[in-house]
């Protein structure tokens, strides 16, 4: 299996370091904030990393109310520095590879290049376990880093990130977006679609 390396504060740190530079990422944000349901009253962030996405949500739902959810030290030491003092934001130290539990009822739920780090076993049940905390009608928007569907296009988008094959992260372990999509139809999520795409960046949506 796959070494899991987000515990390791250099390899948070480094991501952080080049998460602005990551080519499109912009374009998935934008469209992911603009799926949010318009009554967003409050917001699950699976694999918050330093809450750059749930920002995003709380600067275009203001009234939301957030849980950000991480298991590195450093990302939660970064989420919880960026909301000091914002007491609509609770940042929790929680493994994806753990059922979520109850954390209460969801009008959205929301995800950026996190859940592909999970094995496919768990990316399914996890999916599950989102659309049991989603009210009827929230939306599962999921911006993940999806396989390519060959070797060579994969080395194409390493190279347009300008990561070096010797260096691709081992703790990927990425799934096709129609097998996720076939994933959320078979859970019985309604309006399942990939709505934007970008070589290995997908935003996958879903409504429950
Ligand atoms: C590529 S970063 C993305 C962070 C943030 N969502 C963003 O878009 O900038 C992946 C995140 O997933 C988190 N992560 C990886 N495996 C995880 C797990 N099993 N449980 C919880 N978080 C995990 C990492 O700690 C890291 O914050």
């Amino acid at each position: 299996m796959p070494k899991n390396r987000w515990s390791d504060p250099d390899h948070a740190l480094g991501y952080l370091g080049r998460a602005d530079k990551i080519p499109h990422r912009g374009e998935g944000e934008a469209m992911l904030v603009s799926l949010l349901p318009a009554r967003t009253d409050r917001v699950l962030d699976l694999g918050c990393g330093d809450g750059r996405l749930l920002a995003l949500v709380k600067a275009a739902r203001p009234e939301a109310r957030g849980v950000a959810l991480d298991s590195s030290p450093t990302m939660l030491g970064a989420a919880r520095s960026r909301f000091a003092g914002d007491e609509s934001v609770e940042v929790l130290d929680h493994d994806l590879d753990q059922a979520l539990g109850d954390l209460g009822t969801f009008d959205a739920v929301v995800s950026s290049f996190a859940i592909h780090h999970l094995d496919d076993a768990r990316k399914r049940s996890l999916a599950g376990e989102v659309k049991g905390l989603l009210r009827r009608g929230g939306a599962f928007l999921n911006l993940e880093h999806v396989a390519s569907p060959s070797e060579s296009l994969h080395h194409q988008f390493l190279a347009a990130l300008s990561i070096d094959p010797q260096d691709d992260d081992p703790s990927n372990r990425l799934a096709p977006v129609e097998l996720q999509l076939s994933w959320l139809r078979d859970l019985g999520y309604n309006d399942v679609d990939c709505l934007w795409k970008w070589r290995e960046m997908a935003l996958l949506a879903a409504v429950a």
